[in-house]
């Protein structure tokens, strides 16, 4: 007989994880369903929507897409642990909140996963389609502009259209002079 569940050991959140799984479960089902975690939200589950943006070895994925038997030794990080676990986690989360950069709140996880995994790849130099110049790696994160914020985080949909608002808290953290968009 084919064997149908593995044991998957990660760690989330800085937490050790030992969780049969069956083989065909995707991380996000794991996430909420084994673990609890049910801040990583669950939207299309076909990879367009970015509701179930996680940080998987300090990038971001989207979960729904991933089995979890892949994830065996990853690191994991969701919107439970991003306050303790990573500096920015938390002064992204105030930053929602003081710019009113949420409604009803279902993709603000992901959008907040994202972002976080957004920084890191401008702090890598990793340009956008959008990027002026592709060859300049040494694009630092006080340079995103709005628009390169709207590229980047573009795989990342709001029901609510909070969309100015949610620009406008990553570039607060990004460390943007100041705020170019146009409500
Ligand atoms: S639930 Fe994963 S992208 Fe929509
Ligand atoms: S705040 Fe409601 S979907 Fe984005």
């Amino acid at each position: 007989m084919p064997q149908t569940t593995t044991t998957v050991s990660l760690r989330v959140n800085g937490t050790p994880r030992e969780v049969p799984v069956d083989n065909r479960r995707t991380l996000l089902d794991l996430l909420r369903e084994a673990l609890a975690l049910t801040g990583t939200k669950k939207g299309c589950d076909h990879g367009q929507c970015g509701a179930c943006t996680v940080l998987v070895d300090g990038r971001r994925e989207l979960s729904c897409l991933r089995l979890a038997v892949s994830a065996a030794g990853a690191e994991v990080t969701t919107i439970e642990g991003v306050d303790g676990g990573l500096p920015e986690g938390g002064r992204l989360q105030d930053a929602f909140t003081e710019n009113d950069a949420l409604q009803c709140g279902y993709c603000t996880p992901g959008q907040i996963c994202s972002a976080l995994g957004m920084l890191a790849e401008a702090d890598r130099g990793w340009p956008s389609v959008v990027s002026a110049d592709v060859a300049d790696d040494s694009q630092l994160r006080a340079d995103l502009s709005t628009e390169e914020v709207r590229e980047r985080m573009s795989g990342n949909l709001c029901r609510c259209g909070a969309y100015p608002r949610i620009v406008d808290a990553i570039r607060q953290v990004a460390g943007a002079a100041e705020s170019e968009v146009a409500r």
